[in-house]
């Protein structure tokens, strides 16, 4: 159906969520998944060993999403700065992508997952290319769980696309200069049909947002933990909701005002 996912992916950002608001869960959790390497290191073992007990890390937070209903899950799998890094963790890095694709897609697809990729995937290598579009399309009709995988992508890069995109509008002579406002630039950028995330969770201990998602975590909730990728548990998640629910969010307003906006359940709402 490419209609429905084109008018979909142009989708202005304040449009209706395909999400239901549940309160004090976050609609939409975003994650860096951050620490593979150390834990290897840590153990006396390559790199990659960690990247392949982080593989099992990302199983377990996706149960975690879908069995307490929480609606969108973006993890942050490889940045546009990570094809840096030597080559042969690069390469075993696609290895381990294209085996977890050829792996859990299937599995993902029957449990209602609707599996998107955001970033810059002509820089990908044809073999993984195709299997992220079969991916796409095979689960596009589900809407249990929405997962974007973001590969080679930047937040800056991100920025970038809506820019060029605008400008080729203008350009075209579809779009005046003075339309371009908050709602045209952020219905160009990735995730755009989605709610912004509610909650971003990073491991690994290192308190910074490394060219995630730049514009859609305006206003989301940061939470950091020590706890390295692959030793993620249930705890862990469980903390990171509970953190949530327990904070006030303003967007810019007064605590007063924004009474209506706390992720506290109402009987524990400030007056
Ligand atoms: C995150 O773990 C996975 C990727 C960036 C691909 P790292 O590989 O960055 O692990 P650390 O930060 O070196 O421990
Ligand atoms: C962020 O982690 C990217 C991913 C987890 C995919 P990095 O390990 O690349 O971030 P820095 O280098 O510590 O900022
Ligand atoms: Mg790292």
């Amino acid at each position: 159906m490419p209609e429905t996912q084109d008018s979909q992916d142009r989708a202005p950002p304040n449009h209706p969520s395909p999400i239901p608001d549940r309160g004090a869960l976050p609609r939409h959790v975003a994650v860096i998944m951050d620490g593979n390497g150390r834990w290897a290191a840590r153990r006396r073992r390559p790199r990659m060993i960690g990247h392949r007990a982080g593989a099992r890390a990302v199983n377990l937070c996706i149960d975690f999403c879908l069995d307490r209903g929480i609606g969108a899950l973006t993890l942050f799998a490889f940045s546009s700065e990570n094809w840096g890094r030597p080559e042969e963790e690069v390469g075993a890095l696609m290895k381990l992508f294209l085996n977890a694709l050829e792996r859990e897609v299937e599995e993902l697809d029957r449990r209602g997952v609707r599996i998107r990729f955001i970033g810059e995937r002509e820089r990908f290598a044809g073999p993984i290319r195709e299997r992220m579009d079969a991916a796409e399309a095979s689960t596009r009709g589900n809407g249990r769980l929405h997962l974007a995988i973001a590969a080679s992508y930047g937040g800056r890069q991100d920025v970038a696309a809506a820019a060029r995109a605008l400008a080729t509008e203008v350009a075209a002579g579809r779009l005046r200069p003075e339309d371009i406002d908050e709602r045209a630039v952020g219905a160009r950028m990735a995730l755009s049909d989605l709610p912004d995330p509610d909650l971003f969770i990073r491991t690994g201990g290192d308190l910074r947002i490394s060219n995630f998602l730049l514009w859609q975590l305006a206003y989301t909730e940061l939470w950091f933990t020590d706890i390295l990728w692959p030793e993620l548990d249930t705890a862990t998640l469980e903390r990171a909701l509970a953190d949530f629910a327990a904070r006030e969010r303003r967007f810019g307003l007064t605590g007063e005002q924004a009474g209506g906006f706390s992720n506290l359940p109402s009987d524990r709402a400030p007056e």
